[in-house]
């Protein structure tokens, strides 16, 4: 029985090191992946690489190595990419796993058995940048018109899997699932595509043979597609461990852009129908990132890679800055300065301040314990905005609403600052007859801080522990499960804080 959020990012090619449009789905995928777990959920979070098919092999030709020779000297950069990101994936896919391969085989052989898989022959063009047969709409002077690159011609003997046949199975499950792809425009665009008539496409290559072979017939290998769309059930136990496989699939959320949609939302689905496995709850399209305008690419040297920013900003301000700036779904463009601008503002001024100015007002005028308040319930003006943000944040990420989840995080920083202001502790205590009064705002102040830490744990988790240490909480973060983690005035009056280094120290010119 199922029991386990299961999330996915592209497996990514290998022909080049990754650059922050890569960043930028896996970073999404972690948050929702580490919400989850703070829920109380199991979670299982999978990343990975796709190494077959001639986009790769030719990124291996051009430097002399064989393509597994070069996949494994690419592979360490992904993985390196991710750890310095503090991405969190339960397991990293390489499609040349033997794991993988052996029931990719066995997963075109049941096709090839049922019937659904038939040996034809391709006539027409193909942009290996895509990994993508064409038609003749989606060629621009000989050029694909996603990569402004030749397409090249083919002609070859091919087995051919019977799309068409599923045609209206197809298009029951976007009716009876209408979130089956998210957000609602990219569902009306597969609809409209597959209303428009299906054709059987191609499931292997004869003219090279960086691939997964055919097993009934060797000359051929499996089209790079068909064998990376596996890897979402091949890395979670199908056809090896039926137990564990029932226990994780289908998955909850494919994340991924536009490019690849067609892909995720027709090939993927009907392929699962043909092999009798449940199709996969959602697929969901964020937008694409830019630079200048223009979608980020290796090819046009737009690309930026995740460590120029981290070195600059750190890792968490580089992962709120994405899922902040950038409203879900839609397209976002990347410049320097407004990441800058909103570092400063919202982190260094915002919530790094916060942290400082409350934690050093309790070590001056508490020696560093939290005091105790004349009543821990929600009664505060802290109180009531602490269980807005836990309420605001639980429904944005569960509907994927990433930037707004993040928005409301930043908001209840600004309700606090506000608080501090409003409440001015540091005039209170002056007054040696409110010290009580200041023991209050005090320790609203600091419970306040745990609701930043907590929520901002899936975005940030460095700081947020950071910011936990400090706190001095002796019950782990990692331990926290909502809702009883959100319950207000859980901090214990007499609890010890430590002042440490500022979260997010001022920028250099
Ligand atoms: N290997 C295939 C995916 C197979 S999944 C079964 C592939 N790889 S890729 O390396 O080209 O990665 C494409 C994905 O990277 C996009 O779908 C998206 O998730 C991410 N992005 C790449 N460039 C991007 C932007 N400029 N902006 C946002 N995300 C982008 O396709």
């Amino acid at each position: 029985m199922k029991d386990t959020f299961y999330i996915t990012t592209p497996i990514y090619y290998v022909n080049d090191a990754p650059h922050i449009g890569h960043g930028y789905s896996t970073v999404a995928c972690d948050v929702i992946a580490r919400y989850h777990r703070l829920r109380g959920e199991k979670v299982f979070f999978l990343t990975g690489t796709d190494e077959h098919g001639q986009n790769v092999a030719r990124a291996a030709e051009k430097r002399g190595l064989t393509p597994r020779g070069w996949a494994d000297q690419i592979v360490p950069k992904w993985r390196e990419v991710w750890e310095r990101l503090d991405i969190s994936n339960d397991d990293f896919i390489r499609t040349t796993e033997d794991r993988h391969e052996r029931q990719v085989q066995a997963f075109v052989q049941r096709l090839y058995d049922s019937g659904d898989i038939y040996l034809g022959t391709y006539q027409g063009v193909y942009c290996v940048s895509c990994e993508e047969f064409k038609s003749e709409d989606e060629v621009v002077d000989g050029n694909c018109a996603i990569h402004g690159r030749p397409v090249e011609r083919v002609s070859e003997d091919n087995y051919f899997f019977r799309l068409s046949k599923y045609r209206d199975a197809l298009l029951r499950l976007y009716e009876e699932r209408p979130d089956f792809v998210r957000p609602e425009t990219r569902l009306n665009e597969v609809v409209s595509f597959v209303r428009g008539g299906l054709q059987d496409f191609s499931v292997s290559r004869t003219s090279f043979d960086w691939g997964v072979p055919i097993p009934w017939d060797a000359g051929h290998v499996t089209y790079v597609w068909v064998d990376a769309l596996l890897n979402y059930i091949t890395a979670v136990g199908f056809g090896a461990d039926e137990r564990r496989f029932d226990s994780i699939w289908p998955a909850d959320v494919h994340m991924m852009s536009k490019d690849i949609l067609r892909f995720h939302a027709v090939y993927w689905p009907a392929m699962l129908m043909a092999a009798g496995v449940a199709v996969p709850r959602q697929v969901f399209v964020h937008g694409y990132l830019l630079v200048g305008g223009e979608k980020m690419s290796k090819t046009k040297l737009t690309g930026i890679h995740p460590f120029q920013l981290i070195e600059h900003f750190g890792v968490d301000a580089y992962r709120y800055h994405f899922m902040r700036d950038v409203s879900f779904g839609r397209d976002g463009s990347f410049s320097w300065e407004s990441m800058a601008a909103r570092y400063t503002s919202e982190l260094a001024n915002g919530l790094g301040n916060l942290a400082s100015r409350v934690l050093a007002m309790v070590d001056s005028y508490f020696e560093g314990v939290v005091p105790e308040p004349s009543h821990r319930e929600v009664g505060g003006r802290l109180g009531g905005p602490a269980e807005q943000l836990a309420k605001r944040f639980d429904a944005h990420i569960l509907a994927l609403e990433l930037s707004d989840a993040v928005a409301a995080l930043d908001e209840f920083v600004r309700q606090a600052n506000r608080y501090l202001v409003e409440a001015a502790p540091w005039n209170v205590a002056k007054d040696a007859s409110r010290r009580q009064e200041l023991a209050d705002v005090l320790y609203e102040a600091v419970e306040g801080l745990r609701f930043v830490a907590l929520f901002a744990s899936p975005v940030m988790p460095g700081a947020a522990a950071r910011l936990w240490e400090q706190l001095g909480i002796t019950e782990a973060l990692s331990a926290q499960r909502l809702p009883d983690a959100a319950r207000w005035g859980s901090v214990n009056p007499g609890t010890r804080t430590r002042r440490g280094e500022s979260l997010f120290p001022r920028l250099e010119e």
